[in-house]
């Protein structure tokens, strides 16, 4: 099973270099190494923007970025020049590789969501109930986490494309912190009522903490799928100004002077 994913994750990696070579001559910022750069792969571009920067800690990078802003605005600065290099540039400009890298998050959200759903309802005692929830989870586990690695992977690609403007997406925030939620709602389900599931495992309706359990994580996964399809829209976005001000407050978006 892991030889398997790790050589479809080779795969994927090199299909998605050949789709994505760093538009030559890419639009260089502030890093003034890029021309230089705009050739060679995502790594020695990540090196060259890290060696920039070597000499001063990522804290302090960020406080720089923002002076006295605080963080939100140093991420604001941060995210700014990442959409600048001339990586995330040729993924977002790219003919074929952000739909390609897209496909992929939808297709394995398939994988993800689906077995993450079916488990979820097991838990609740609404589905399954005949079969053992610890038998169930010996099975489904495995391809839900490796569904969830390939998620945050293409997830992380997207991001890359379009930093700035993910950043400042509220959908995309809303996004992130419910998946927080469903990280830790995962880490206390396991490392509490699973502890004992041997004495429940074959109980048609679980106890309580584990239908609860189910029950969050249900709501919270569909909340990170609806989420995750209006980061698409621009709604609310930093350069459609006038926008309401707790929205401006919420994604560091400073409209200037003449309202954009
Ligand atoms: C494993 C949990 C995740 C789930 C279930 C999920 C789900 C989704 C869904 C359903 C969409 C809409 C796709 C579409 O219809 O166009 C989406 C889009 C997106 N996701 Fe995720 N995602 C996950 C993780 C991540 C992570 C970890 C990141 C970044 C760090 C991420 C970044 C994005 C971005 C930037 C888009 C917008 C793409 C676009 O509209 O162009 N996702 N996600």
């Amino acid at each position: 099973m892991r030889s398997r994913l790790l050589i479809s994750l080779a795969v994927l990696m090199l299909v998605f270099c050949y789709f994505v070579k760093a538009p030559s001559g890419a639009s260089v910022n502030s890093l003034g190494s890029q021309t230089r750069l705009a050739s060679e792969s995502p790594s020695s571009e990540w090196i060259a923007f890290l060696a920039s920067r070597k000499t001063v800690p990522l804290g302090t990078m960020l406080l720089e970025e923002g002076g006295n802003q605080g963080i939100g605005q140093s991420l604001v600065g941060f995210f700014g020049r990442m959409g600048d290099s001339p990586w995330s540039t040729g993924l977002h400009e790219s003919r074929y590789a952000y739909d390609f890298i897209e496909s992929i998050h939808v297709w394995t959200l398939c994988l993800f969501f689906g077995l993450a759903v079916m488990f979820d309802l097991r838990l609740l005692g609404w589905a399954m109930r005949d079969v053992p929830v610890a038998e169930l989870a010996g099975r489904l586990l495995p391809w839900t986490i490796a569904g969830f690695v390939i998620m945050v992977i293409s997830g992380s690609l997207l991001f890359y494309a379009i930093p700035l403007r993910s950043f400042q997406s509220i959908f995309f925030r809303v996004k992130m912190i419910m998946l927080l939620l469903a990280g830790l709602n995962v880490l206390i389900f396991h490392s509490g009522v699973y502890q004992q599931v041997e004495t429940w495992s074959l109980d048609a309706k679980p106890p309580r903490a584990a239908r609860v359990a189910g029950a969050l994580s249900l709501v919270l996964w569909i909340g990170i799928v609806l989420s995750g399809r209006m980061i698409a829209y621009n709604w609310f976005d930093c350069d459609r100004q006038p926008q309401p001000a707790i929205i401006n407050f919420l994604t560091n978006c400073v409209p200037n002077g003449s309202g954009n």
